[in-house]
């Protein structure tokens, strides 16, 4: 009998391809990386004794670095005992728990079914594609052309074009003998009980072919040029061929490029194609939806740790919120991601546009791992003053660990979250966890007890004399701010009047801005190294040597002194942008605070909600531009 594609598939995909060869040699313990599925044992199609066969879990495949011999799990069967194909099969099955097919004539039907609807989606591709090409398609490439897609680009990525026509496709379908219901099935017409007559599902937009993992189309994607259209991105309807769920745009091209980077997750079509233009092509997306557990499988089996990089906006972060949801169950030793998240109100083909490829490298290469970002999700925004606030702190982030099905890396989760609690709030509280002390997070020498215990978790918290009088505290975003007014004196002049008056919660970084004003007042002229050597030779010099510390650090480079004045301008305004409506809003909040305890109305119920969303906002914002920094707590302290 035929065998689906789709079965074979599910048996490579159960069964590790480790499991099977481990049946049949002893796995080099040296070469070996089990973690990451990587397995080095002495061959056993040729006599060896140094290992040179290798199997990898990841592709599912062996490949012998002596012999030459090479497959999948099927070849290994037949080429190594002899089996027949189909007795590969069963043995496979068996062992990966995938239940035979049942030789039933109406399975092998469907499968022949669904090759005939390849067929039509592929007639339907060539339509859409000549068409783009085509005279009607003029307009859609002057879209195409506007946002800067080459033609080259379109032809890679099978581009076309539907138009705005209620029958174009259908016609051409019909006299290529394409049934009625065949293109119902591959969801290309309109059609029900209250359609007369069907028309075609995509009228006047711009079309993304969507393949399966080998390539074959199986659906589109719609883009809208009309300005005004009811949904700017239109996808097929779920499928024989097609489950939205279960599918990545580019996952075929991106497969091959991710093996030798990892692969990257962003939001839209139009984000992988122009990421591939510029030569980033390990990209896919999810269609339309938030990412699937289906996707991330899909993820997983292309890298080890998957870059999720969402829009900058609120619901980018959201939407990284929810798959670190979804993942954190999922994670195995060796196996997570990493989310990226972009500058505000930026997508990925905004940023290439605006900024260029280096650009985006850098917020890939940024970052942050699965664990940062739950514990930043935790964190944001919020005040930890009292124990009971803490506690509850505690206790969902115990909860968050818990979650993970992998026993160790359950383990390590914990005690990961344990510790960063423990550095948040600066001193190890015995038995808050399990009872059991780490090592680690003794309390820095010279502090003054309490204070240290309490350390600052909310700028409002951060702002009360108690953390004031203990000093110390040096959150990222001032920090950034003071030491690029120290490398590009120019900006002191520049934004004199809102530096003065921004808001510093570090005494430190205060008296560096005082030392600056007077070194700036005593030497005009903007010369930096005549104005570090001012400083640092004053009181304010190792409160400038610890800032620049942190930054470094945080890798805030624009604020270093090899930054390009113009970029060190950007980043400084919209750091100082943040740094003045958060102190706004602080203030804000408390008076909004007080109003609600003196005078306990709906009114000033709503008007503290509203101020704590805007705070939230500034801060998500800020999450987006620093990679986190201020917000997961890593205000540098003494
Ligand atoms: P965006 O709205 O971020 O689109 O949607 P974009 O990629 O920036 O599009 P351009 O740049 O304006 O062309 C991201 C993804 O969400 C889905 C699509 O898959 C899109 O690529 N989407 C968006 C829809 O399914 N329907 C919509 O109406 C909008
Ligand atoms: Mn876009």
């Amino acid at each position: 009998m035929r065998f689906s594609n789709d079965f074979l598939d599910e048996i490579r995909d159960r069964l590790p391809i480790s499991r099977l060869v481990g049946t049949r040699v002893t796995f080099d313990k040296r070469k070996t990386n089990a973690a990451r599925g990587d397995y080095w044992a002495c061959c056993p199609f040729h006599g060896e004794k140094t290992p040179s066969f290798h199997c990898e879990d990841r592709k599912g495949r062996y490949h012998c670095f002596g012999c030459g011999v090479s497959g999948d799990h099927f070849r290994f069967l037949t080429e190594l005992e002899g089996l027949s194909f189909p007795e590969a099969v069963e043995r496979l099955a068996d062992m990966a728990g995938v239940p035979m097919p049942a030789h039933d004539p109406e399975s092998e039907r469907k499968e022949k079914e669904r090759a005939s609807l390849t067929d039509v989606m592929e007639m339907a591709r060539h339509f859409f594609q000549d068409c783009l090409q085509g005279p009607q398609g003029a307009e859609a490439r002057a879209y195409l052309r506007g946002r800067g897609i080459t033609s080259a680009t379109q032809q890679l990525f099978r581009l076309g074009f539907a138009p705005d026509s209620r029958n174009a496709l259908k016609e051409h379908l019909a006299t290529r003998g394409v049934t009625k219901e065949q293109m119902e099935a591959c969801g290309l017409v309109r059609h029900g009980p209250d359609i007369p007559v069907s028309y075609d599902w995509f009228r006047g937009r711009i079309m993304f072919p969507i393949e399966d993992a080998r390539g074959r189309v199986i659906a589109f994607g719609g883009r809208a040029l009309a300005p005004d259209a009811l949904a700017k991105y239109m996808n097929s309807p779920d499928t024989e061929l097609f489950h939205k769920g279960s599918v990545l745009y580019n996952q075929a091209a991106a497969r091959k490029a991710a093996r030798e980077r990892t692969v990257i997750a962003v939001e839209g079509y139009m984000d992988v194609i122009a990421l591939a233009q510029a030569g980033i092509e390990n990209v896919v997306a999810p269609l339309g939806t938030a990412l699937t557990e289906r996707q991330l499988e899909l993820l997983w089996r292309m890298a080890d740790e998957p870059v999720l990089c969402f829009d900058g906006d609120e619901a980018g972060l959201r939407a990284a919120w929810r798959a670190a949801d979804l993942a954190l169950p999922l994670v195995q030793p060796g196996r997570s991601l990493g989310f990226a998240l972009l500058p505000e109100g930026k997508d990925p083909d905004d940023l290439l546009r605006e900024a260029g490829r280096d650009a985006f490298d850098a917020v890939v290469a940024a970052a942050r791992p699965l664990a940062d970002i739950l514990w930043m999700r935790e964190t944001a925004g919020r005040t930890f003053d009292t124990p009971e606030r803490r506690a509850e702190l505690e206790q969902s982030l115990k909860s968050l660990a818990s979650r993970i099905r992998d026993e160790s890396v359950r383990r390590h989760y914990a005690q990961d979250m344990r510790e960063r609690v423990q550095n948040f709030f600066g001193t190890p509280r015995e038995g808050a966890w399990s009872g059991r002390r780490g090592g680690f997070g003794s309390r820095p020498p010279g502090r003054p007890g309490i204070a240290a215990g309490r350390l600052a978790v909310s700028e409002s918290l951060a702002r009360s004399a108690l953390v004031k009088s203990a000093g110390g505290i040096m959150p990222l975003r001032e920090a950034a701010i003071m030491v690029a007014l120290a490398n590009h004196p120019v900006l002191i002049d520049e934004f004199f009047d809102s530096v003065e008056k921004m808001p510093l919660e570090s005494a430190d970084l205060r008296k560096l801005r005082t030392a600056l004003f007077d070194a700036i007042a005593h030497n005009p002229g903007h010369d930096r190294d005549a104005l570090r050597e001012v400083i640092e030779a004053s009181e304010a010099g190792e409160a400038l040597e610890r800032a620049e510390a942190l930054v470094r650090r945080a890798r805030q480079w624009p604020a270093l002194a090899e930054a390009a004045l113009e970029d060190a301008r950007e980043a400084f305004q919209q750091a100082l942008h943040l740094q003045l409506s958060a102190g706004f809003l602080h203030k804000e909040l408390k008076a909004a605070e007080q109003a609600l305890a003196n005078e306990p109305t709906e009114e000033n119920y709503r008007h503290l909600v509203e101020i704590q969303a805007q705070l939230r906002n500034v801060q998500a914002t800020e999450a987006l531009i620093e990679g986190f920094g201020l917000l997961s707590g890593r205000a540098e302290r003494s």
